[in-house]
């Protein structure tokens, strides 16, 4: 029988970017997106849809057992900025969540899970420049330190209950079919829209703040490769470091200067760019490309044109209405 799939959280920037894809590889009926809301209509219009509040451990049951779920993937999670103005929602979110869903697998109700990381598990006290999948983890946010958490919890999970959960530390995504929300790592999605806009991009990053980078393309992939391998190849069980690209606010304006050389740039850093500093500058991922065959595609430069040219006919229909 096709595997069944269940998306929590389908309507954020990488849950719907995952649910087109699942959908190709698996038919539409056979991944049901939810979310909290009916807010994106186009999504509760493409194919089976449900509200699932992801701290009701009733509701992910019923949706599972309606449509004989196999597998989960949640994506639904208060991101580190918003985390930081209302930890406790955010804690009750991000842990509650995971432990509905990993409970359902322990109890034998669903067979497989992929619960996203991030390279927020990191702290000041980590080695900065290519942090090994191995080091001191002592995150300063509550998103980073609800992820930490929550690794402990897949590794422990699987360990102590064979539960075949998969998780990666996604550094910050970039992609610009569906806006993030309330990240430290947004600045790079903003900017493409404003350098559209209006030509000039005020950051809340300073200019030589450097962070590990993904295009949104690759975290699917990378994902989908993860949740294809044999569970037999998987060395990790807590989260895999993974990598592609790293770049500065001022790098980043410098390629994007030379499709639009009229852009320019200035910093207005906010408390994102604390937090920001508390995170790697590069990512190593080594285990991830041996364990499971993980190569990045995009760079910069191809980052770059890719959302120039992706929001450029965005805003260009937007016109036209
Ligand atoms: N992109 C996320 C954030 O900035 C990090 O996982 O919160």
């Amino acid at each position: 029988m096709t595997e069944r799939i269940l998306i929590i959280g389908a309507a954020g920037q990488i849950g719907s970017e995952l649910c087109s894809a699942l959908r190709s590889l698996y038919g539409i009926e056979n991944v049901i997106a939810s979310d909290i809301n009916t807010l994106n209509q186009s999504l509760v219009e493409a194919g089976p849809f449900e509200i699932i509040d992801a701290t009701n451990f009733n509701q992910i049951k019923d949706c599972v057992e309606k449509y004989q779920v196999d597998t989960i993937y949640l994506l639904a999670a208060m991101l580190s900025a918003t985390a930081e103005k209302a930890p406790k929602q955010a804690w009750d979110l991000n842990m509650e969540s995971l432990f509905h869903v990993l409970n359902l697998a322990k109890d034998g109700v669903i067979k497989k899970v992929f619960w996203p990381s991030s390279i927020a598990v990191f702290g000041p006290s980590t080695p900065k420049q290519n942090t090994p999948q191995h080091t001191i983890m002592e995150p300063t946010t509550v998103y980073g330190i609800s992820k930490q958490v929550g690794e402990r919890w897949c590794e422990y999970y699987h360990k102590k209950y064979n539960v075949d959960v998969r998780s990666l530390r996604y550094p910050g995504i970039i992609s610009y079919k569906t806006l993030p929300g309330g990240g430290t790592t947004d600045y790079a999605i903003d900017i493409f829209h404003k350098a559209i806009t209006d030509k000039h991009y005020n950051c809340f990053l300073d200019a030589n703040c450097t962070l590990p980078m993904m295009y949104m393309d690759d975290a699917v992939a990378a994902t989908i490769k993860l949740m294809h391998t044999d569970g037999d190849n998987l060395s990790i069980r807590s989260s895999y470091n993974l990598s592609a690209v790293s770049f500065s606010p001022s790098e980043l304006a410098a390629v994007i200067s030379k499709h639009i050389p009229n852009f320019s740039i200035n910093y207005n850093p906010d408390f994102r760019q604390q937090i920001a500093e508390s995170w790697p500058n590069s990512i190593e991922d080594t285990i991830a490309r041996k364990d499971w065959g993980w190569q990045h595609q995009y760079d910069l430069e191809t980052i770059v044109a890719e959302m120039l040219n992706g929001l450029s006919k965005h805003y260009k229909k937007q016109q036209t209405f």
